[in-house]
């Protein structure tokens, strides 16, 4: 299937590795113009230096850390100067995840921490490019957030607070801009193999005394795939609502979680 992306620009967020760099592998091949962020210089280059060899485009790199105001800036300007005439088509708006723990756990800092990383980072990148997709009459707005939006999980209650008010900003500026041509979505991924899947089963290993395959094995019992997702499966998905064709698709939260969560929507 032809996505209709050759040509768009497109910045992916927190894709020097992961969903990120997965979903930036997947619209590179696709033929579109691309920037990747990141916090560390050399795993950005790292990751850039795979796809430009995987798909002979060039990737353009935004250093910096999205919690950040001061590193948006320059994550914003980055993304222009790297983009023909500066305008961005498509925003994949993703980073790392909070820390896990109950609840007592997490200090109020850590509250706040969570809020610039996962919705100021959300809603800033947004009012930075939104104004330029409503000139042109078309953009895509895509925001990672988690199979937790749609079932929360006890041990990730800074993901669950959070991503449930991104959900409800993608879901206001999707009604809001649609007849500009917008289209804004979520993405659910559920446990898909990186480096943040690795650390959370380690986590629940020690958690549980058992090792960290162990630990693994029961986490992927819970998927009625019975496996963990790859990562360019959720790309594929992130790909598709990127395209032309997904135009009638807005203000979704689409599960990517082997059927994870357990309700009827
Ligand atoms: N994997 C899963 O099973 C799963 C399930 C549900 C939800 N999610 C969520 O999906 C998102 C991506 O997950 P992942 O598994 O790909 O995570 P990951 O393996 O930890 O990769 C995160 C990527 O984001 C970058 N990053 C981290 N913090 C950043 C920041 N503040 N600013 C800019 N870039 C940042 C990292 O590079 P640097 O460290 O170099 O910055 C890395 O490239 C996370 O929010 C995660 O909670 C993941």
């Amino acid at each position: 299937m032809d996505f209709g992306l050759k040509g768009k620009r497109a910045l992916v967020c927190g894709a020097s590795a992961g969903l990120g760099a997965a979903v930036a592998a997947t619209l590179a091949a696709e033929g579109v113009e691309l920037v990747i962020n990141g916090r560390d210089y050399d795993r950005l280059v790292a990751s850039a230096t795979k796809i430009e060899k995987a798909t002979g485009t060039k990737v353009g790199l935004a250093v910096g850390d999205v919690s950040i105001v001061a590193d948006r800036v320059k994550i914003i300007n980055a993304t222009r100067e790297h983009v023909r005439e500066g305008v961005l088509d498509i925003l994949v708006a993703n980073s790392g995840g909070p820390p896990p723990g109950p609840f007592l756990e997490h200090s109020g800092d850590a509250w706040s921490q969570a809020g610039k990383l996962l919705l100021d980072s959300a809603v800033s990148l947004t009012r930075a490019f939104l104004p330029d997709m409503i000139e042109q009459k078309w953009g895509r707005l895509i925001y990672l957030t988690s199979v937790a939006v749609l079932q929360p999980m006890d041990e990730l209650i800074l993901s669950n607070a959070y991503r449930a008010g991104v959900t409800g900003f993608c879901k206001t500026v999707s009604n809001t801009y649609a007849k500009h041509g917008i289209t804004a979505n979520c993405v659910c991924p559920g446990y898909t193999a990186t480096e943040r899947l690795a650390s959370l089963v380690k986590k629940r290993a020690e958690a549980a005394g058992v090792t960290p395959r162990e630990a693994a094995q029961v986490l992927a019992a819970d998927v009625p795939v019975g496996r963990v997702g790859k990562p360019e499966e959720l790309a594929a998905t992130v790909a598709f609502l990127a395209s032309e064709t997904a135009g009638y698709i807005t203000g979704a939260s689409i599960p990517v979680d082997g059927g994870l969560h357990r309700g009827l929507l």
